[in-house]
């Protein structure tokens, strides 16, 4: 009975995971047999060393990436037999994603940056103006709305980024080193916002990170090495 209402809750499953890049002896394998599960609103970081395949992991959950074998699920849905136009599509609807490069549109302000995911997805311009604003309030760059990225810090232009992510309430935040640009207050700042924002949404949050501080804040730390889950423990 419990075991059912667990997996009821489960966002995320995989089910040995397993990727390569290349083919024959050229092959590297990145991942091997990663099975994890992420219950909805859990908010995870993913550490370990440079090359472990933490990126590629992010990235196939965020139907960003393909993988030769084992299964994922998101939201109770096996992604494996989705095309490229049908995992872009479902990743639209359910994941935001957030890079350590923040990647805003130089030509576009602030607020049309942060509005835009809203524009793509048809909802009204004034809708999106009004959630784009309350979201740069929340992450304390409103006065800085109508700027364009080359006039605003890296901190600043990172806050926005995170903004646009969120703006159309995905069920699932995935975000690669979001603060490797950042400064210790910038980080600081950043992570305590998203997580603030995340936990009133009950969105779940994977966050890949080599930064223990970051790793604290969340509830629960995998830990990959070399391509396998070393550790997987509750803070
Ligand atoms: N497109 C690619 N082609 C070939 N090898 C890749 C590609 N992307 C990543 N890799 C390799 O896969 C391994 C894991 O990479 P990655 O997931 O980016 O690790 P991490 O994010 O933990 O630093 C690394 O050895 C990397 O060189
Ligand atoms: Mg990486």
């Amino acid at each position: 009975m419990i075991q059912s209402i667990n997996s009821d809750n489960t966002i995320i499953k995989t089910e040995n995971l397993f990727k390569q890049y290349g083919y024959g002896t050229n092959s590297i394998t990145v991942l091997k047999n990663i099975s994890i599960s992420i219950n909805k609103g859990e908010i995870v970081s993913v550490m370990g060393p440079s090359g472990a395949g933490k990126s590629t992991l992010l990235h196939i959950i965020g139907c960003l990436d393909t993988f030769q074998g084992g299964s994922v699920q998101i939201l109770h849905q096996d992604i494996s037999p989705f095309s490229y136009d049908e995992l872009s599509g479902f990743r639209n609807k359910h994941i935001g994603f957030i890079f350590q490069m923040h990647n805003l549109m130089p030509e576009f302000t602030a607020l049309e940056n942060a509005m835009m995911p809203l524009l793509i997805k048809r909802q009204s311009y004034t809708k999106a103006k009004q959630k784009a604003f309350k979201l740069l309030e929340h992450f304390g760059v409103a006065d800085r709305a109508n700027h364009r990225p080359s006039e605003l810090s890296g901190g600043e232009c990172q806050r926005i980024a995170v903004a646009r992510a969120l703006i159309t309430e995905p069920d699932i935040i995935l975000a690669d080193e979001p603060t490797g640009n950042l400064d210790r207050k910038n980080s600081d700042i950043l992570i305590e916002l998203l997580l603030k924002n995340c936990v009133e949404e009950g969105s779940t949050v994977v966050i890949v990170t080599h930064d223990q501080y970051i790793a604290s804040k969340t509830q629960r730390v995998i830990t990959l090495i070399d391509g396998t889950i070393q550790t997987d423990v509750n803070n």
